[in-house]
């Protein structure tokens, strides 16, 4: 286009712009929250033990006690992470509550004793606690690594998962760097899927990290297919345990997206030390679980079998969803360039969440100011990286979960238009 073209165009979709802002529309792809159909899935669970509290050991799952969960939820939490119960442990609604308080535990208090904290040994050699943090990433995970003053340092992410080669040299240059954030499966925000080599090679970090270092592994997507014949993830928990390493790995799960987002169960997988040693910490918080959700979820959820037919009713109510917002990135953008340049790329997921959109550098924080002018909320461009600075301002997370194909294909429609409107503004320095 030569700039007088560029120039209609410009008008043109300006007067496109205006007139959707007139409609004031009011539509969110933030969160990746379920939608209500998807938690409706699982009304059962409301009266389900019809009065019977007793758990498999004879407990009565509404009294005191049981820190590390009951049996039977530690043997479904050990199927869903593949190992065994011994090396798990089951807690309240938040799997984030739960990386919270291994970060702190650590960090303050020591995975093995008061002297093993980390606070304690950077203050003995005036240096800073320290997390690698594969960007783009979760927004979360940061969070709590800036709230608790951890510095982060990000890691360039690929198709395969974080870059390897510069984990491990970061890791042999320092060892107060105490923990990596992972998202092995259908990554948030990217959908990536980390390969057997990168896998292996996580769990042999151990051996070069400093003390203490913990991989926080948040499966937290690991049953969350949106296609048929799904990626497998390499077993962590069996890599580093023939590796020796598994006192390194914090597995982590939850039934946030499996049933009730706000009232489900969470999950631990790790050594048995590392339990204890944690037991013991979180003991002094709580004097137990909600052992009773618990029960309720094993009663409901059973066995993988049918934790794996439930997770394809969430399947089906998901993937028209993508569909209609995929569909409306290949019809407004797919092909198109301005001066020879594309107007950006998008990720297809084969699970979990989430669709990253990369705009041309430079225009991310401008297409979310554009959109969100038009009535369409999305996350704050930056989100998915440490300190919310995304070096080179392209990423914008896509959501649609929770709002409904109308409201998506609604949403889409404007952003396909804020993205085109962004990008020839720039190129015409307007
Ligand atoms: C990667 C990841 N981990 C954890 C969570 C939150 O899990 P929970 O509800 O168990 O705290 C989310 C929620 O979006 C997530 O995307």
């Amino acid at each position: 286009m030569n700039h007088q073209q560029l120039q209609a165009r410009q008008q043109e979709l300006r007067a496109q712009y205006q007139s959707v802002s007139a409609q004031k529309l009011n539509l969110d792809l933030t969160r990746g929250k379920p939608s209500t159909e998807q938690l409706n899935l699982s009304d059962e669970l409301d009266g389900i033990l019809a009065g019977n509290y007793l758990c498999h050991d004879n407990s009565d799952s509404r009294n005191y006690g049981g820190i590390m969960g009951i049996p039977e939820a530690r043997q479904l939490a050990a199927d869903y992470l593949q190992t065994t119960p011994v090396r798990t442990m089951v807690g309240g609604n938040s799997s984030l509550q739960f990386m919270y308080q291994l970060v702190t535990s650590s960090l303050y208090h020591g995975a093995r004793g008061a002297d093993s904290s980390w606070q304690k040994e950077a203050a003995a050699t005036g240096g800073t606690v320290k997390f690698l943090c594969p960007a783009p990433g979760y927004d979360r995970h940061f969070a709590i690594c800036e709230a608790l003053g951890i510095a982060m340092i990000p890691v360039a992410m690929n198709s395969e998962g974080p870059d390897m080669d510069q984990v491990e040299a970061l890791l042999k240059a320092d060892p107060l760097i105490k923990g990596i954030w992972c998202v092995p499966k259908y990554a948030n925000p990217d959908g990536v899927v980390y390969s057997k080599a990168v896998v292996g090679r996580m769990a042999q970090l151990g051996k070069i990290a400093g003390a203490n270092f913990r991989i926080m592994w948040d499966n937290a997507y690991a049953e969350h297919h949106l296609v048929d014949n799904p990626p497998e993830l390499a077993n962590i928990i069996a890599l580093s345990e023939a590796a020796g390493t598994l006192d390194n790995v914090l597995v982590i799960g939850s039934t946030s997206k499996i049933t009730q987002a706000g009232a489900g169960i969470s999950f631990i997988a790790t050594s048995e030390a590392n339990l204890a040693a944690f037991a013991e910490q979180l003991g002094i918080a709580t004097i137990g679980p909600d052992k009773v959700n618990q029960l309720r979820h094993v009663k409901f959820l059973k066995d993988m079998p049918t934790l794996r037919a439930l997770m394809q009713r969430h399947r089906a109510i998901l993937e028209p969803k993508f569909k209609v917002l995929l569909e409306q990135l290949n019809k407004g953008l797919k092909g198109k360039t301005i001066n020879g340049k594309s107007l950006g790329d998008w990720t297809t997921p084969q699970g979990g969440y989430f669709v990253l959109f990369n705009t041309q550098p430079g225009l991310a924080d401008k297409v979310v100011k554009l959109t969100a002018g038009a009535g369409v909320k999305l996350t704050p461009a930056g989100s998915t990286y440490p300190y919310r600075k995304d070096p080179a301002n392209t990423n914008i997370r896509l959501a649609p979960s929770f709002p409904s194909l109308r409201e998506i294909d609604a949403a889409m429609e404007v952003f396909v238009l804020c993205v085109e409107l962004a990008t020839i503004e720039r190129e015409l320095g307007v």
